[in-house]
């Protein structure tokens, strides 16, 4: 069978950068621990005046095609993943390749392009419609590029507003990949909920607490329909398990459900029995509220636990790192998670090659998907050519009152002109509307 899988990753992040703690939290008369520490977050990416999502798109996904040498020719499809799209027609893939277009040779009329959309699923949606294609046989040896690019912003005020962020993830799916092999067993967990969405607006109606209840009960049904056609899922199965990472506070509540769940009737429950007593079966309690009271009070103890800590460290934290510095990237959130622990992964020296990622995606509204993923021998060269700490460094810090202005430029129902506060160079910038509403794009040298 052939192999399938991400054969290079790019990232695009919103130029400014706004920091939680010491900026946005004392406006708010909040304690920035709540950020540091509760949230985890430290700093959130905002795109500059010229920036949106096609922009982001279209430049990460310049640098990837540059990087590897790619033609519009090379490149069978173009699958868009968006929650902040401007046009309900007109797919945000279409602006980002007559983005390209301006600067390669060729186009991209032979090109299938789409928009997907189910809240921040929807990335890891495009790239299993890529691997689909692929698998298919119907690619004629061209590859697919899945750009996963959103402003995640909320209304002011709201609670949502503490994650916020702007990027953009671009991935080339292809036979023979240089840095992953995805699994074709994969697991769902999916319902109709109304946790957090957007009906005709632009900033999510949400109800955040129970936006986290309804994450975790998904990703428990995906990990158990996932385990049902791959097997029983172990710690010591997965290097890292790279979550949708909203904040990385959500994934700490996860990754502890995630322990629980794999370590049921393992060595590691037989294990923690002196310490912590074994895990509470619902056969042996009378109400389901108060077999859930025990699965809480054995999870409190549990995540107190030195094999516990451990295993979150090493398998866990080294996914947060970009997130905690650029908040919510919506449906590009997974993927720069597994682009952390790989990152992480080359600075500590350690041999991937053949090791097995657990990659934990999810959408409100809600899904969540789950699948493994195999890691490929070039993997090194593939995250060593990635310049994410040196585009992070580069953005440019933000005041509160700069917040509240660029929040307003990207506020649809606003028109205010604001200077930009950065300088645009080799890369596509908005330069405002045509004569049928439709946004244009420029390349600045
Ligand atoms: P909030 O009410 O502002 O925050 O809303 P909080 O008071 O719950 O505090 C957050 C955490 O910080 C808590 O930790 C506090 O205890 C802690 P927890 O108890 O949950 O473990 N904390 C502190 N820690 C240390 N020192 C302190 C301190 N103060 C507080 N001084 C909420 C938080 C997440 C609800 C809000 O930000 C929100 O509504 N966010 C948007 C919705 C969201 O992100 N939901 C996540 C799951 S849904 C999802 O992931 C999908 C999504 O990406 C969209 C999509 O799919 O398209 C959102």
């Amino acid at each position: 069978m052939t192999s399938v899988g991400i054969d290079a990753m790019e990232i695009w992040t919103g130029k400014l950068v706004l920091d939680l703690p010491n900026t946005f939290a004392p406006v708010k008369g909040e304690d920035p621990e709540k950020y540091t520490k509760g949230l985890g977050l430290h700093t959130s990416s905002f795109p500059d005046v010229y920036e949106d999502i096609v922009t982001m798109g279209a430049n990460a996904a310049k640098q990837l095609m540059d990087r590897k040498g790619l033609t519009p020719a090379d490149i069978g499809r173009i699958d868009v993943a968006t929650e902040s799209a401007f046009d309900n027609s007109k797919p945000v893939s279409t602006y980002i390749a007559g983005c390209l277009e301006q600067v390669y040779d060729g186009d991209f009329r032979h090109a299938n392009k789409g928009e997907r959309k189910f809240a921040c699923i929807a990335g890891t949606q495009s790239l299993d419609d890529a691997y689909n294609w692929i698998k298919a046989g119907r690619n004629r040896g061209r590859a697919a590029l899945v750009i996963a690019t959103d402003t995640a912003l909320y209304e002011r005020g709201d609670p949502g507003e503490a994650t916020q962020g702007a990027g953009a993830v671009a991935m080339l799916i292809d036979e023979d990949p240089d840095l992953v092999e995805l699994s074709t067993e994969q697991g769902y967990g999916s319902m109709d909920e109304t946790d957090f969405l957007k009906p005709n607006q632009q900033f999510p109606s949400v109800d955040g607490k129970r936006s986290m209840q309804v994450y975790l009960a998904r990703m428990r049904e995906a990990l158990e329909d996932y385990e049902s056609v791959a097997g029983r899922t172990h710690p010591d199965l997965f290097e890292y398990i790279p979550f949708h990472t909203p904040f990385p506070g959500m994934v700490r509540k996860a990754a502890l459900l995630g322990f629980r769940h794999m370590t049921r009737d393992t060595d590691i429950e037989d294990d923690l029995e002196a310490e912590i007593g074994r895990q509470p079966r619902e056969e042996d309690f009378e109400t389901w509220d108060d077999y859930e009271e025990a699965i809480r009070g054995y999870m409190d103890e549990l995540k107190t636990t030195e094999q516990y800590r451990d295993w979150y460290g090493r398998v866990i934290e080294p996914t947060l790192d970009i997130s905690s510095r650029v908040g919510n990237w919506y449906t590009g959130s997974v993927h720069i998670a597994r682009l952390s622990a790989l990152i992480a992964a080359a600075d500590e020296g350690k041999d991937m090659t053949g090791k097995q990622l657990l990659v934990g995606s999810y959408g409100s509204g809600a899904q969540a998907e789950i699948h493994a993923e195999t890691v490929q021998e070039t993997w090194l060269d593939e995250i060593e050519a990635v310049d994410v700490d040196d585009q992070l460094a580069a953005r440019t810090e933000i005041s509160f009152d700069d917040y509240e202005l660029i929040h307003d430029v990207h506020n649809h129902e606003k028109e205010i002109e604001v200077e930009e506060f950065t300088q645009p160079e080799a890369e596509f910038v908005f330069t405002g509307w045509g004569r049928m509403n439709e946004r244009r794009y420029e390349y600045v040298e």
